[in-house]
């Protein structure tokens, strides 16, 4: 078999046998493959799409392309939650306690921040001590003593990922439903929970632009959770706004706990229910989703969901007073009101751009060895659809580098539209795919 003959087939739009896939994804892992054929067959893929049989097929050579996790020490159903990654969306440290304060136990392995989207493991470790580096035995022990843990990505998890990602990430060829289907359904897979939901994010800070290709991804990825043996639900959810107001790291965590005190932005919070519900339902907690609504909201009004965070937190050697006591957190030196220039009502966010600005003020890395600030980022007072009065502060963006505040200015002006009409309201959960 050649990659000259696999890259051709694919070229010409024509289907690829399992051996094929097989054949390029273990020849990439063993290093037997240049990078230069790998690019051209996934911008081959990118252009020409994929049939499920092979989307499935790619999927399960990058599950098996490395360790699995076994998760069967831990008692119950165990129900996984993924993001394809949004800004401000800090979902997961929410419903994960949620869920596990509701006796439904939670092993999540998370990821860093990519491009201009945030990641879990960032957000967390900004509390400070807290360590998202828990070996195997760690991980599974601090599950079945506390009901959850978050932790980094531990062993030699799909590795065919790893490169795939990373040839993607530099070559256009990220936004493809094969690929991001793939990408993260082989992780899901290879991270060992029972079931497993999905967000979807679509809109102007999502990978999926427009509905009708978010909810084919959720589809696709639904059937390769199935085709594998794993009951797999999405959500697809609106990313044309940042979710609730904060953007950055411990803006994030602080969110959080104030959401899990019962006082968090009324979008968060209706999304963590409606994610939490979904979970409670196939970890067959609650028999329908308005139970499992029920159930979340109660496990926030009554205080167990922020216990529960709490306990996660210390478990994992995290310093708990900060959660009790958000003013703890160190502050960023630097912090600048954006005032709205006209009066009217925020009609358009462009999403990615508020992501990019945060990044900017230093959340996020804009290279894989850049520190992050954990405390920088954009607390946002302004989102879709609110009213402003011209002067009216729209935004407060935090740095701890001066130097930084003139471009992510810029960035985030530039995202941000006011009109003279309010725009249409638009729901947070658009679709449901199962
Ligand atoms: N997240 C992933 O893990 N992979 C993708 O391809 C896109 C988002």
């Amino acid at each position: 078999m050649r990659m000259y003959d696999i890259i051709e087939k694919k070229r010409d739009g024509r289907e690829l046998t399992d051996e094929e896939i097989s054949f390029f994804v273990s020849g990439l892992v063993a290093g037997e493959i240049p990078d230069y054929q790998a690019t051209a067959l996934l911008m081959a893929i990118y252009l020409r799409g994929m049939s499920d049989r092979e989307t499935t097929t790619l999927t399960l050579a990058m599950e098996r392309s490395g360790d699995v996790v076994d998760l069967s020490a831990i008692p119950g159903i165990k129900v996984d939650k993924h993001s394809t990654g949004g800004v401000g969306d800090k979902t997961s440290l929410a419903v994960i306690p949620i869920v596990a304060s509701l006796g439904v136990p939670v092993a999540k392995m998370s990821g860093r921040g990519l491009g201009h989207t945030g990641g879990t493991l960032d957000k967390l470790e900004s509390i400070p001590g807290l360590t998202t580096a828990l070996d195997r035995e760690r991980f599974v022990r601090t599950v079945l003593e506390h009901g959850c843990a978050i932790v980094g990505q531990t062993g030699n998890l799909v590795p065919a990922d790893k490169i795939i990602y990373a040839l993607r990430d530099v070559t256009a060829t990220v936004s493809s439903v094969p690929l991001i289907a793939s990408s993260i359904m082989s992780k899901k897979l290879a991270a060992g929970s029972d079931k497993i939901l999905l967000d979807v994010k679509v809109g102007s800070g999502a990978f999926m632009q427009d509905l009708d290709s978010a909810i084919e991804l959720a589809q696709t990825m639904v059937a390769i959770g199935e085709g594998a043996g794993r009951t797999t639900v999405a959500l697809v959810t609106n990313m044309d706004r940042p979710l609730g107001h904060a953007i950055g790291n411990s803006l994030e965590v602080i969110e959080v706990a104030n959401t899990l005190c019962g006082n968090g932005p009324e979008d968060l919070e209706h999304e963590c229910v409606a994610l939490a519900a979904e979970m409670l339902v196939l970890a067959g907690r609650a028999t329908t989703r308005e139970e499992g609504a029920t159930l979340a909201a109660g496990a926030i009004a009554d205080g167990s969901a922020f216990a529960k965070l709490c306990e996660m937190i210390e478990a994992q050697g995290g310093d708990v007073s900060c959660l009790r006591d958000t003013s703890r957190f160190r502050r960023a030196s630097v912090e600048h009101a954006v005032l709205a220039d006209r009066s009217g009502y925020v009609t358009r966010l462009d999403t990615t751009a508020i992501g990019i600005a945060s990044v900017e003020l230093g959340a996020g890395r804009e290279r894989l060895e850049d520190e992050i600030d954990p405390s920088a980022g954009i607390t946002l007072l302004k989102n879709r659809g609110d009213a402003v009065e011209e002067g009216e502060v729209v935004a407060l963006l935090h740095t701890s580098d001066e130097s930084r505040l003139a471009d992510a200015l810029a960035t985030f002006t530039s995202a941000v539209h006011i009109a003279a009409e309010p725009p249409a309201p638009e729901p947070i959960v658009l679709a449901r795919v199962d």
